[in-house]
């Protein structure tokens, strides 16, 4: 069956940036449906023997897809150089290519990632592509579960709209960490990425937020054509 316009879009991306991978590196693995789909280009090499890498997951979701797949893995610890770290994203800002992630609630482990990666690059559909952050997406933040309540009124504070993460059950949805998510709407347009990732940061009860600032060195979008447009930041 042919794949659904959008889902050619990410395949075209996350297929580019997987030719990036050579052999001999280790690799950030990042999480969600466009990210899936480099999985699936790197195990192709993989399982032919074209290809010898150890990836490095950032979730237990990418960790057993890798594993049925057949990618080697790691974990993150310091005797490990992280060459490259490919993920997606929920929002591109144009121009900073800062980002919004989080949508699939790996945000904490894909910034551990990211950050520790020599070079970060991001697959993603144009639909991600925003002027400014918050156009769309709201802005997970993973808070730590003791006191939530009153972490969530400090977002609120902050100029957030704080809606508490719940999965499919109406439980309330857990991080791999551990930890819990609001996803606030009321901070956007966010005109201030820099300042907004501070004040998150230095609010107590705050694990990370998916605000992805100055990380991403390229980003590959793809269109459902198959064609593929690199942008890099203006920095
Ligand atoms: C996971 O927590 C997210 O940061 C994903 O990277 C992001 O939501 C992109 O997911 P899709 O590729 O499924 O849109």
């Amino acid at each position: 069956m042919p794949l659904a316009p959008q889902d050619a879009a990410k395949r075209a991306a996350a297929t580019a940036a997987a030719t990036l991978v050579q052999s001999g590196m280790v690799v950030g693995l990042g999480t969600g449906t466009t990210a899936a789909f480099l999985l699936g280009a790197l195990a192709a090499r993989v399982q032919d023997g074209r290809l010898r890498i150890t990836g490095v997951p950032t979730s237990h979701r990418t960790a057993a897809e890798a594993v049925r797949l057949g990618i080697p893995l790691t974990d993150l610890t310091a005797d490990i150089r992280v060459d490259l770290a490919i993920d997606g994203a929920d929002e591109v800002e144009a121009g900073t290519l800062n980002l919004i992630k989080g949508a699939g609630g790996a945000l904490l482990r894909e910034k551990i990632v990211a950050c520790a990666a020599q070079r970060f690059v991001v697959i993603a559909d144009r639909s991600k592509c925003v002027q400014r952050l918050g156009d769309l997406a709201p802005l997970p933040v993973e808070v730590v579960s003791y006191g939530h309540e009153v972490t969530g009124r400090r977002l609120a504070d902050l100029g957030g709209t704080p809606i508490l993460r719940r999965d499919s059950t109406g439980a309330p949805f857990v991080t791999d960490g551990g930890n819990l998510l609001y996803d606030c709407r009321g901070f956007a347009p966010i005109d201030d990425a820099i300042g907004l990732a501070e004040r998150l940061a230095s609010t107590v009860g705050v694990v990370e937020s998916g605000l992805f600032i100055a990380l991403a060195a390229e980003v590959y979008i793809g269109d459902e054509s198959g064609a593929v447009q690199i942008l890099r930041p203006d920095r």
